[in-house]
This record gives structure tokens, C-alpha cells and sequence, in this order.
């Protein structure tokens, strides 16, 4: 297996390929691309590291050697939100830099497995199914965006609010990677129950982590470590999946034929060619259906800003 950074010099990517350095599984490859010169140094740092994954890095205007046979492709290049900024206001920079990236996928490794971080993660998924479609190479099941930041989040507040063990908690989250476009179905936890007030509240703090985050960093950044970690289990998950292990089930926002809009983050289960299958998200409460029905007008506009921005 190879997997491909880009952005690897960032935070989150510094962060990623630290943990896969030390948890790919043993013969994979890792390659590391940023436009910062950094960027190779940061590979032979990883490279003492005595994990049998071999790590190059790649700088510059060109990722074309960073992505050659890469199987997977995590991307985390852009920039980050500062206090006071939503995830939109990163779409001015990050749109061009995830078209251009993609570009570059696209004719390089047009079959890998991609997986989406940069923000506004709702947008750039599409800009990068755009691109993909305009190079005649768009696999509907191969493009992710990556959300499980919100699902650790979550598993992580509910276990806090609950006294339980975190090890013991799965939820799914649906919709997208934004405010209101950020659903965790709290009614479908095994295990705990939750007043109506508990839901109100525990839902808005996940909805707001990330702000929770920017704003405690305050100016110096957003979600490094904990999105490192998040997109460490997400691409390890890819490669589960691609080595053929069963029942590799991720919460993920893909083109998963959806009712509810172009993109939609709901559980999938993993497999050889990406997404094997688009799994239901199941039984959810009334609160949970007015709260994705709110979202949808936002979260289309989110995509149909992609999806313009590359015509
Ligand atoms: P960062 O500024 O620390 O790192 C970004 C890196 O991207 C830098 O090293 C920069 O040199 C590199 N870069 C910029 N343009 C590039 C290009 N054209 N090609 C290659 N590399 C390029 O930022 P970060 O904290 O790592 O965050 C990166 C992105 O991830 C941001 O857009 C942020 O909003 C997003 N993010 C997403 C989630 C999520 O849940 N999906 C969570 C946290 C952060
Ligand atoms: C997060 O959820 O932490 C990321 O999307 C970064 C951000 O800007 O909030």
C-alpha cells in the first residue's frame, strides 16, 4: 500500500504521518508532498523511526512524484480558520488549491483512493469530483470527505457527559462538515439515554468543536492532533478495505446516491474499489429529522458552490 500526503508539512499533516509512520501496516509506503521545502525533512525525521514503512518527502509546485502508484490520497493542503472566520471563509484560498491538487490526481493516480480534509469540506469534496469528472476519471465510490473528527468528537463528549467507557461508544454523524450540516444521531447510542436538553446541548458542542478548538488556539490555528488522529483512523480504515478485510464500516461524505443532496456523510461500509456499499443511517428521532431537514438548504449551496467554481 501506498499512501500520499498532501499538505504533510501542516499541522494535520505532521500530525497524519506521524501516526502512520508508526501504524501503516508493515511493507506500505508513505509519501509526503507540501509546497513547503520543509517537506523532505520532515520524511527523514519520520524516516528514524524503526516501523518497516519506508517514507519519502516531496516539495515544491509539483506533487506528480509524491502521488505516483499511491493507492490512497489524504489531503490536508490549505489554510486553516482564525478566530472570528467560518470554514467558508477558507474557500477564497482552499478551492484553487484542492482543484489544482486534484488535477494532479487525476491524471497520476486517477484510481486512488482520495480523501478529503482541506476546508470547507462540504465544497471542496465537490470541487474535487469536478475535477475529476472533467478528466473523464470520476469513481463516485473512490472520493471521501473526511468527517470523523466529528465522530471521535462525539464519541469522546458522550462518554465524558456519561461516565462511560469512550472504548464502548460508536455513533454515527450525517450530513456534512459544518455547523448545522454537522448531525450526530445521539438518539441511536447503544447503551446511555439523553434528556431533551442534553441533546440540544451535546449536539450544538459538536457542532462548535471546531470553534472550540480555533478559538482556544487563538490565532494559532484550528484542529491539528485530534484531526491528525481522526484522519489516521479514516485512511487506515481505506487501507483495511483495500487489503479486503470485511466489515470496515466508516461514517464518510461521499456521493452516496443520497435523497437528501449530491453529498451526504452516512455510514459506508469499506472495501476493494472504496465504498463497497452506502449503508441506511437508520431509525432517528424527531429532533434529528427537523435537524437534517434544516441543514439541507445549506449544505446544497455548499456543494453547488463547488461544483460552480470549476465551470
Ligand atoms: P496548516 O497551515 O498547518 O497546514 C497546511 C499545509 O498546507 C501547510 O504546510 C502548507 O504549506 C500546505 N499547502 C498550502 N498550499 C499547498 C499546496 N498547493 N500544495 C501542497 N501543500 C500546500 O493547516 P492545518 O491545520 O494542517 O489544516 C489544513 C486544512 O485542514 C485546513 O483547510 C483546515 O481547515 C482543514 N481541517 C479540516 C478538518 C476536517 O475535519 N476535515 C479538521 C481540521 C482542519
Ligand atoms: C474542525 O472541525 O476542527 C475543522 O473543520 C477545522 C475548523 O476550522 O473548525
Amino acid at each position: 500500500m501506498k499512501v500520499a500526503v498532501l499538505g504533510a508539512a501542516g499541522g494535520i499533516g505532521q500530525a497524519l504521518a506521524l501516526l502512520l509512520k508508526t501504524q501503516l501496516p508493515a511493507g506500505s509506503k508513505l509519501s509526503l508532498y507540501d509546497i513547503a521545502p520543509v517537506t523532505p525533512g520532515v520524511a527523514v525525521d519520520l524516516s528514524h523511526i524503526p516501523t518497516d514503512v519506508e517514507v519519502k518527502g516531496f516539495a515544491g509546485e509539483d506533487p506528480t512524484a509524491a502521488l505516483v502508484d499511491a493507492d490512497v490520497v489524504l489531503m490536508s493542503a490549505g489554510v486553516a480558520r482564525k478566530p472570528g472566520m467560518d470554514r467558508s471563509d477558507l474557500f477564497n484560498i482552499n478551492a484553487g488549491i484542492v482543484r489544482n491538487l486534484m488535477e494532479k490526481v487525476a491524471v497520476t493516480c486517477p484510481k486512488a483512493l482520495v480523501g478529503i480534509i482541506t476546508n470547507p469540506v462540504n465544497t471542496t469534496v465537490a470541487i474535487a469530483a469536478e475535477v475529476l469528472k472533467n478528466a473523464g476519471v470520476y469513481d463516485k465510490n473512490r472520493l471521501f470527505g473526511i468527517t470523523t473528527l466529528d465522530v471521535i468528537r462525539s464519541e469522546t463528549f458522550i462518554a465524558e457527559l456519561k461516565g462511560v467507557n469512550v472504548a464502548d461508544v460508536n455513533i454515527n454523524v450525517i450530513g456534512g462538515h459544518s455547523g448545522v450540516t454537522i448531525l450526530p444521531l445521539l438518539s441511536q447510542v447503544e447503551g446511555v439515554s439523553f434528556t431533551d436538553e442534553e441533546v440540544a446541548a451535546l449536539t450544538k458542542r459538536i457542532q462548535n468543536a471546531g470553534t472550540e478548538v480555533v478559538e482556544a488556539k487563538a490565532g494559532g490555528g484550528s484542529a491539528t492532533l485530534s484531526m491528525g488522529q481522526a484522519a489516521c483512523r479514516f485512511g487506515l480504515s481505506l487501507v483495511r478495505g483495500l487489503q479486503g478485510e470485511a466489515n470496515v464500516v466508516e461514517c464518510a461524505y461521499v456521493d452516496g446516491g443520497s435523497e437528501h443532496a449530491e453529498f451526504f456523510a452516512q455510514p459506508v461500509v469499506l472495501g476493494k474499489n472504496g465504498v463497497e456499499k452506502v449503508l441506511p443511517y437508520g431509525e432517528i428521532s424527531a429532533f434529528e429529522a427537523n435537524a437534517r431537514d434544516a441543514m439541507l438548504d445549506t449544505l446544497k449551496g455548499d456543494i453547488k458552490l463547488g461544483v460552480e467554481f470549476v465551470k
